[in-house]
């Protein structure tokens, strides 16, 4: 089945290519570039302007993702390791208001690490692999009692592979 994909996206791939040569290879032509020669100032103040709000867009909307943080600040560590079925989270208090580094892992098998506010929703998770650490920064904005639930099925007690943390 897959040797007969290559074949097909090998010979689509020649149509194409195949398309392009005949287009290059006409595009020396002038007669029929002649009536829209006017629209070329146009389009390529047009082409310049897209190419501008496109980085305006990415930067403007890069910017606020937390990668840039440098891992030298005063970030709480907080690891938590799930194995089947529980977790170990520590410390399991963590302040309001100063960002919180989650080292994540397992013990055995996959797990996912989801934390969920008071009000039950979600609010960030990773998975907890064996042999890696996952790392997720968060700051928690108001105190309380927060869930911490396995998000990928591990075996029998998955369900209840619950715990918490304290915001305080
Ligand atoms: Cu651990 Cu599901």
């Amino acid at each position: 089945m897959q040797s007969y994909v290559l074949v097909i996206s090998l010979l689509l791939m020649i149509v194409v290519a195949a398309v392009f040569w005949w287009v290059v290879g006409h595009s020396a032509a002038n007669a029929e570039h002649e009536p829209i020669r006017h629209v070329e100032g146009y389009r390529n103040g047009l082409f310049r302007g897209l190419v501008v709000l496109g980085i305006v867009v990415a930067v403007g909307t890069l910017r606020p993702w937390p990668y840039g943080v440098s891992a030298a600040d005063d970030a709480v560590i907080v690891t938590a390791t799930g194995s089947q079925w529980s977790w170990e989270i520590a410390p399991q208090e963590v302040p309001v208001g100063r960002p919180i580094t989650f080292k994540v892992t397992g013990d055995d098998v996959n797990h996912g690490f989801g934390v969920y506010d008071p009000d039950g929703t979600i609010l960030f998770q990773t998975q907890a692999m064996p042999g890696y650490v996952n790392q997720v920064r968060y700051t928690f904005t108001k105190p309380g009692q927060y869930r911490v639930l396995c998000m990928e099925y591990c075996g029998l007690v998955h369900h209840d592979m619950i715990d918490k943390i304290e915001v305080k």
